[in-house]
């Protein structure tokens, strides 16, 4: 397994990220809604470096089997999420690859009259977007490859990995 991101460098651009997101809702009624299984990781170390007060919901999206995304079959699940009306939501992913899962999220929020939506992501995959909107926060930009470690998984594994790797072949 190759190593793409190492634990060093994801805490690094996390604790940046926190601190922009701090001053970005300083004083706002922000509710942070992490979308699972990916998000685990990176919801808990990153609302731990937001230093302002906030809520944290979750939501579950599932459309990935296996090793690649159906988003044809794209299904939002907003059971546990707390209420949202006039907050500022911002929506906490493990990765952007062609943004149908985040617009989809972003469309089904919005039926909830939040007082704004935004999104943050942990990872952009280069080239790979298929929709008119793009994440307002991410932590890094990768080439188009099978990544898993730090919330993403192949197959429901790898996800407690501290660092992101690239699974050359996942079969094995
Ligand atoms: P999108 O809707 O195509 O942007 O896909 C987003 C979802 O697909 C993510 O939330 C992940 O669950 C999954 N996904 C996309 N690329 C990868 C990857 O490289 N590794 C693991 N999961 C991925
Ligand atoms: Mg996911």
């Amino acid at each position: 397994m190759q190593r793409l991101v190492d634990e060093t460098a994801i805490q690094q651009r996390v604790r940046e990220l926190g601190e922009q997101l701090s001053e970005v809702y300083r004083d706002r009624p922000l509710t942070v809604v992490g979308v699972l299984t990916g998000c685990m990781l990176f919801l808990a170390d990153l609302v731990r470096v937001i230093d302002t007060p906030h809520r944290i919901g979750v939501v579950h999206a599932s459309s990935y089997r296996g090793k690649t995304t159906t988003a044809g079959d794209l299904r939002v699940d907003t059971n546990l999420l707390p209420d949202i009306r006039d907050r500022d939501v911002l929506i906490i992913d493990d990765i952007f690859d062609t943004g149908k899962t985040i617009e989809k999220l972003v469309e089904s929020l919005k039926t909830f009259e939040p007082r704004s939506i935004r999104t943050a992501v942990l990872l952009v995959k280069e080239g790979r977007s298929e929709v008119a909107i793009a994440p307002d926060f991410h932590c890094f930009e990768i080439p188009d490859a099978f990544v898993i470690g730090y919330g993403l998984d192949y197959n429901d594994d790898y996800r407690h990995l501290p660092f992101i790797g690239v699974l050359d072949d996942p079969q094995a």
